[in-house]
């Protein structure tokens, strides 16, 4: 059998199987089970994120022999046809490519009759934006009052570019971004079943490059295992995504909170000779302070991180100063755009990291004010001339007037 890329191997068979759409698929489930199913539909959202997947287990669900059933059998002739796009009374029609008037006359004309074999006409347009304006008006009266045999499914990552009257005709349905913590569990499903060897931390860096779209992270998965083969190490698949290795990020990270300029001056010539992106590694430094002043701040991890990160997070950041993230962040993240247009980014990148060693001890505004009240005592000053003397930003408090 010839090689199927995952990303088709594992497009999910049943509502049930779709990662982090719950809101979209138990609406749909509910609409089928009590026989109140639109008859236009708009799939919105990013790409990767199961629009033509929804709108392919829909149609199958509305026209299963057993149907119209929320769990459609996936073994009819409907079900299988669908599957594998051959059905005759399902067209997939891709918008970008079909936008005329000419088009969409055309399947005006074929609403009409009836479908050939199932109980449905349906017509799924993929990236409906695309359409022509003369071609959405062509469309309009049909999708106004279409025979009750016909069923329309939109689909599209550009919503805001169809016009209010296709809008209001379609129930519309957000497809959002896949959380994170969903996105690792469905890659380490995948990868198991694959009988691929990778760590938590390689399946995170995996999902933080897709940015919540599946299609993104399952080719990215794909391009692991066939550059780096089932027994992936870290290095070898932050190496292949071309990303940064975490450790490095957390060492560099480790030595700036203690002011130690060695280990980072080693790591970068390190990374250096690896051939890094050293904007990239400004910007995974900056993303790790991020998460360092979240768990500072809340006292718990960020709930998108893997949970071996969880750990390192949440060990890395318990005796960290707050104020001293906060400007080690400033600092790096000022950085990212300097690094990005310097002619020589390791060297804007190193002097960066050098002035965060050279920041100067933070001191909160609680001790601050404290040293001022002592002061103030000294200096015989009425009592609470101390705050007044800090909230006036160091001014001098006017002496009592005395007559
Ligand atoms: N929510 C999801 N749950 C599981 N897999 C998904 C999901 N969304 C996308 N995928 C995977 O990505 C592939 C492409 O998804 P697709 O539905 O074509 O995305 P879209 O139409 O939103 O661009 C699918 O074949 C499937 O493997
Ligand atoms: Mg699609
Ligand atoms: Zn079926």
């Amino acid at each position: 059998m010839s090689y199927l890329v995952l990303a088709r191997k594992w497009r999910p068979q049943a509502f049930n199987d779709m990662t982090g759409q719950e809101h979209v698929v138990k609406t749909l489930g509910n609409a089928i089970a009590k026989e109140r199913v639109a008859h236009a539909f708009l799939f919105c959202g990013p790409r990767g994120v199961g629009k033509t997947t929804a709108a392919r287990l829909l149609a199958r669900a509305l026209n299963c022999e057993k149907g119209p059933t929320a769990e459609p059998c996936g073994k009819c002739s409907p079900c299988t046809e669908i599957a594998a796009g051959t059905s005759v009374d399902v067209a997939e029609i891709d918008g970008a490519s079909n936008n005329s008037v000419e088009d969409v006359r055309q399947i005006r004309e074929r609403v009409t009759y009836l479908p050939q074999r199932d109980r449905h006409k349906i017509y799924i347009i993929d990236e409906v934006h695309m359409l022509s304006t003369a071609a959405f008006n062509a469309l309009l009266k049909t999708l106004e009052e279409p025979p009750p045999h016909v069923k329309f499914i939109f689909a599209t990552t550009e919503p805001h570019k169809l016009p209010d009257t296709i809008l209001s005709r379609c129930q519309r349905h957000n497809f959002r971004r896949i959380p994170a913590a969903r996105m690792i569990e469905r890659l380490r499903e995948i990868a198991d079943a694959e009988s691929a060897k990778l760590s938590d931390r390689s399946l995170a860096l995996i999902v933080r490059q897709s940015e919540g779209g599946m299609r993104d992270a399952l080719s990215l998965l794909d391009m692991i295992l066939s550059a780096c083969g089932q027994d992936a190490s870290d290095e070898a698949v932050a190496e292949a995504l071309g990303a940064v290795d975490r450790t490095a990020v957390q060492e560099i990270c480790e030595a700036l909170l203690k002011r130690d300029a060695r280990p980072v001056l080693a790591r970068i010539e390190d990374l250096h000779v690896r051939g890094a992106d050293f904007k990239r590694l400004a910007e995974e430094l900056a993303l790790w302070l991020r998460h360092l002043l979240v768990a500072r701040t809340v006292g718990e991890a960020p709930e998108e991180l893997a949970d071996s990160e969880k750990k390192a997070v949440l060990a890395a950041a318990k005796d960290a100063d707050p104020a001293h993230l906060t400007r080690l962040f400033d600092l790096i993240h000022g950085s990212i755009w300097d690094v990005s247009r310097a002619a020589q980014p390791r060297l804007a990148f190193e002097v960066a990291l050098l002035k965060c060693v050279h920041l100067a001890p933070s001191t909160s505004v609680f001790e601050l004010l404290a040293r001022v009240e002592s002061l103030s005592k000294r200096l015989d000053l009425p009592p609470g001339a101390g705050s007044a003397l800090a909230a006036e930003g160091g001014r001098p408090p006017q002496r009592p007037f005395r007559a």
